[in-house]
């Protein structure tokens, strides 16, 4: 393995959302606090850095992702010196610390909005998208928010429109503007002083738009299931060219710190998304590989999906697979509990950095919502379509108690009904739970230098069976051999010779495998080599 690896290739990342870990001081809602109460359980998983959505100062309207000053922490999160704390315990586990860095849009409350909407003429006028009505008085364009209706917000004051890709809470800065450029690179450099490893960097392909402000053409596609917004192509107001300069400017600030990296959240087809690595010491390190969350859960569409990726990556590019986040369907929601095994298998045995969404390890699923507890701005402004994003963000549940170990009072959003069979009590307890499974992957994983950064190869397999190896220079060779069916089934091959390095099932380690696997239903399994395969 002449080649050096870094903490961010080898790693497993595990996202945190605040509001739902841990509350340590009784109001319902996680805190930086809580957080440190649980690190124990995170090094215990085996997990190596831990990556939280925003904990800045908000008004809430987007929980956190409307931040109204970048460098200092809300206090509904704990202070800046329960950050500096908590930094310091998970570093003192071996872990590494990614923030949500939120360039795209700020809080209409933040200082820069307030001062940019006072006048035409403010010094600030330019750090936003501010423009001319259309000569009836209409939106300049026919842009589209993310969150339903128009992208665009009329200011009385000033007679202009500004320009929010999302809520009209959430003003979109003007990223063409070098004294943004500054003052967002210098919102990395007070984090990274402090001593944070890396970011995540919300809608980065946002962050640019057109220069003429150019209409968006129709979907013919479109699909009413789908959010209103992709009505319209987003052609003019995401993956802009110019977004890889402003990219670039990021890394180096990055790149001027030891080891530190950052992972972009990108939703775009498989051959836009690699454009974001750039070229070498440009790009984003790791561009967010959301395919096993959009792929339909077939063995051929995933392995279809794995192989055009791997084919797709450019030299430098290191892969990294996600099953879930704060935004989509909870995994075991989307495939249901036989499949979310094989989930688990797959994520950690594929070639790249898994991000787990927490909870997902114990088998959280969507908790349904009543609609006087409704959060999401999103469900609100476009209720009842299945958009909210609150079934994916209730507590953690740590324990079979009223309120899952998570909180001493009612949460901020219901706790699941099967928290009593589905906790982190329980699951430690069960040598066969799903988070028995993911700690014994994890482990493998680290153990092993193929699983970990090996080459990938696809071998050839029919219906429901997925099979790939996994191989690097002197170490041991792995074949991972996946039932995505309901049946059992028989994949052979004359090289396959070893034995079960792990199992979804319970008993089967060290199994002698002879030139084929008898795979149960639902079953995955790692085969360790006896010699490398051709
Ligand atoms: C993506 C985040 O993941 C999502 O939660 C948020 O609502 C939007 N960006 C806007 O910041």
């Amino acid at each position: 393995m002449g080649q050096k690896y870094l903490w961010w290739q080898r790693g497993v990342i595990y996202q945190i959302y605040p509001r739902s870990f841990q509350d340590s001081n009784g109001d319902g809602v996680g805190d930086l606090p809580g957080i440190v109460e649980r690190l124990d359980y995170l090094e215990w998983l085996g997990v190596d850095a831990v990556w939280l959505s925003p904990i800045y100062p908000s008004p809430m309207a987007d929980f956190g992702y409307d931040i109204s000053n970048y460098t200092d922490v809300d206090p509904l999160f704990g202070t800046l010196a329960d950050f500096d704390h908590l930094i310091e315990e998970v570093h003192r586990r071996g872990m590494k610390l990614l923030l949500d860095f939120v360039p795209n849009h700020t809080s209409d409350q933040h200082p820069w909005f307030a001062e940019s909407r006072s006048s035409r003429d403010s010094s600030k006028r330019n750090w936003y998208i501010w423009r001319e009505p259309k000569s009836d008085g209409g939106e300049p364009n026919n842009w589209l928010s993310n969150f339903g209706g128009s992208a665009w917000q009329f200011d009385e004051r000033t007679g202009q429109y500004y320009y929010h890709a999302f809520l009209k809470e959430q003003p979109d800065l003007n990223w063409r503007n070098p004294e943004v450029q500054d003052a967002m690179l210098n919102v990395l450099r007070f984090w990274l002083d402090r001593g944070v490893d890396g970011f995540r960097v919300d809608v980065i392909w946002h962050i640019v738009k057109d220069d003429q402000f150019r209409n968006n053409d129709p979907d013919p596609n479109y699909q009413p299931q789908w959010a209103p917004h992709r009505k319209l192509l987003a052609t003019y107001n995401t993956d802009r060219p110019e977004v890889h300069d402003i990219i670039g400017r990021m890394r180096a600030v990055l790149d001027e710190y030891d080891e530190r990296m950052m992972v972009g959240e990108i939703y775009l087809p498989v051959e836009r998304l690699v454009t974001y690595y750039g070229t070498e010491n440009s790009g984003v390190n790791l561009p967010f590989n959301f395919q096993l969350i959009e792929t339909p859960w077939h063995a051929r569409a995933i392995g279809d999906a794995v192989n055009r990726y791997e084919a797709l990556l450019p030299a430098h590019g290191w892969p990294n697979w996600v099953l879930g986040n704060h935004d989509n369907s909870r995994m075991i929601s989307r495939i249901g509990k036989e499949q979310a095994r094989i989930a688990a298998m797959l994520l950690l045995t594929l070639r790249g950095t898994p991000t787990l969404y927490y909870g997902d390890e114990i088998g959280m699923h969507n908790v349904p919502i009543p609609p006087d507890r409704v959060q999401d701005p999103f469900e609100k402004n476009v209720p009842g379509l299945g958009h909210g994003r609150d079934p994916e963000r209730t507590p953690m549940q740590w324990n079979a108690e009223p309120n899952a170990g998570f909180t001493s009072v009612s949460a901020w959003l219901p706790i699941a009904d099967d928290v009593e069979s589905t906790n982190v009590v329980a699951a430690r307890k069960d040598p066969n739970s799903l988070l028995a499974l993911y700690r014994r992957l994890i482990e493998l994983r680290r153990r092993e230098p193929a699983l970990e950064v090996g080459n990938f190869v696809s071998i050839p397999a029919e219906g429901d069976l997925l099979v790939f190896r996994r191989e690097v220079a002197n170490a041991r060779a792995f074949v991972i051999a996946l039932n995505f069916g309901a049946s059992a089934a028989k994949f052979s091959n004359e090289n396959l010779s070893g034995k079960v390095a792990l199992s979804t099932c319970l008993n089967r380690e060290n199994q002698i495998i002879d030139r084929a696997i008898e795979l149960r239903p639902q079953e995955g399994i790692i085969v360790e080599l006896r010699d490398r395969m051709t």
